[in-house]
């Protein structure tokens, strides 16, 4: 099995990146397979709407950059991790520009990421912390993904790179919820073939607009 994480700092090694390697390093402990992509130090720009991934179907963003080869990445793992910064109390703007774009591409793709296992880790040096967990959350939720929890709210804290280390409850934090992915994992695993996924619903769209 393997789990892909998403790093959504533009620092290579910072906070959000050693909140992952908590969470991966437990993964790896249990026997699975883990790596970390960055995405916050590179040049991708937002979703422009043009609706061509609904159109076409075919696993590809119009906008030709690494976010198709990162969806690729998505679809092959067992489980991702989506991991970002605090920036103005919300998503770091690189992070949410991929987020909208995958989870558009995978959503209208067959619903890739259904019933995969998905987790979402925040850095952040005082406030912000939850409001952004649960805007990560957001697309979790949205795509029928297994999500599992800690002992706490995802969060850890700290300013410079590497500071988080200090923050001995924030990496507990991280510590359980790597145990706790690893485990619900093995459950999925262990249950395909036995125990059969709820059949999927076509999807209802009311939009109170006749
Ligand atoms: C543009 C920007 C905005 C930020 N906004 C916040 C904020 O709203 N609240 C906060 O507590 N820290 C804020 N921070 C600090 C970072 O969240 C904090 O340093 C975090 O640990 C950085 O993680 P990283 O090392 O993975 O980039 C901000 C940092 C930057 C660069």
């Amino acid at each position: 099995m393997k789990v892909v994480a998403f790093n959504g700092s533009p620092n290579k090694e910072g906070n959000t990146w050693n909140a992952l390697k908590m969470v991966t390093t437990e993964l790896e402990a249990a026997g699975i397979e883990t790596e970390i992509v960055q995405v916050g130090n590179k040049a991708i720009r937002g979703c422009i709407a043009c609706y061509q991934c609904v159109k076409n179907k075919n696993e590809q963003c119009a906008l030709a950059d690494e976010i198709n080869e990162w969806v690729q990445k998505m679809k092959q793992a067992d489980g991702i991790i989506i991991g970002s910064p605090v920036h103005y109390s919300a998503i770091g703007g690189t992070m949410k520009s991929f987020l909208d774009r995958a989870f558009f591409v995978t959503g209208v793709n067959d619903s890739m990421l259904r019933h995969k296992v998905g987790a979402a880790v925040v850095a952040v040096r005082r406030s912000g912390g939850l409001p952004t967990f649960n805007q990560l959350n957001n697309f979790l939720n949205y795509a029928e993904m297994l999500i599992p929890t800690s002992n706490y709210w995802n969060v850890i804290h700290g300013r410079t790179p590497g500071e988080v280390v200090q923050d001995l409850e924030g990496v507990q934090i991280m510590r359980v919820l790597g145990k706790n992915m690893a485990w619900l994992m093995k459950l999925v695993e262990h249950g395909k073939g036995t125990i059969p996924p709820p059949e999927r619903e076509p999807k209802t769209m009311f939009s109170f607009i006749h």
